[in-house]
């Protein structure tokens, strides 16, 4: 029989939403190795309302808060501060300040690394592309099913085309 993974009842669910060349690059310099202008409208759609996670790298590399959303960021710098921001010392402190209100952890690979596990589903993004890039994920999708799934041909302010998926972990089986 299956039942669904249990959640505390005062934790939200959390989502990752990520975007991943072919060969598993996220990152470079500190910032994306590309300008998808269809995927950030996704992420937009996706994330509003709800409270973004991220570590304090790809926050410096956004900049500012992202309007219609709680941003959490995730130093180990006790002094660290920004306007319109919430700050958390640990991943774990960032799930519980997000409370019950959608979380979505949005990178970079350290945040991640760390939170992947803790993630019900995933919004990935295949970026069809071999660039160059300094900041790698790896995600084993062994752990998730496949609820949708499209091909966004490069829109004329999109570097690449680009494979979206949704993936949904697999319900834990009751021993
Ligand atoms: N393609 C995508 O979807 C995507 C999404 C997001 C980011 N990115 C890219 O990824 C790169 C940044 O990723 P990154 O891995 O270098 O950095 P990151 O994960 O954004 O941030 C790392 C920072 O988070 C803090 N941190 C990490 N683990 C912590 C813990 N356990 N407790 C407390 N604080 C912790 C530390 O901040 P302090 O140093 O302040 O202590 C650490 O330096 C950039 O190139 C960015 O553009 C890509």
């Amino acid at each position: 029989m299956n039942a669904p993974v249990e959640n505390s009842p005062v934790e939200s669910r959390l989502t990752a939403v990520v975007a991943i060349s072919q060969t598993g690059v996220i990152g470079r310099d500190g910032d994306m190795p590309w300008r998808l202008s269809s995927d950030l409208r996704r992420f937009k759609s996706l994330t509003m309302g709800g409270v973004l996670i991220m570590g304090r790298k790809t926050f410096d590399s956004i900049g500012r808060p992202l309007p219609g959303r709680r941003t959490i960021v995730i130093t180990r710098q006790a002094d660290w501060s920004s306007a319109g921001v919430e700050v958390a010392a640990t991943p774990e402190a960032a799930i519980e300040l997000a409370g019950q209100t959608p979380a979505f952890v949005v990178g970079g690979a350290e945040i991640y690394r760390q939170l992947i596990d803790r993630c019900e589903e995933v919004f990935l993004t295949r970026v069809l592309c071999n660039v160059e890039g300094d900041t790698h994920l790896e995600l084993d999708v062994a752990d998730f099913s496949v609820l949708e799934q499209s091909r966004i041909p490069a829109g004329p302010k999109d570097d690449y085309p680009t494979e979206f998926f949704r993936l949904v972990r697999h319900r834990k089986s009751t021993p």
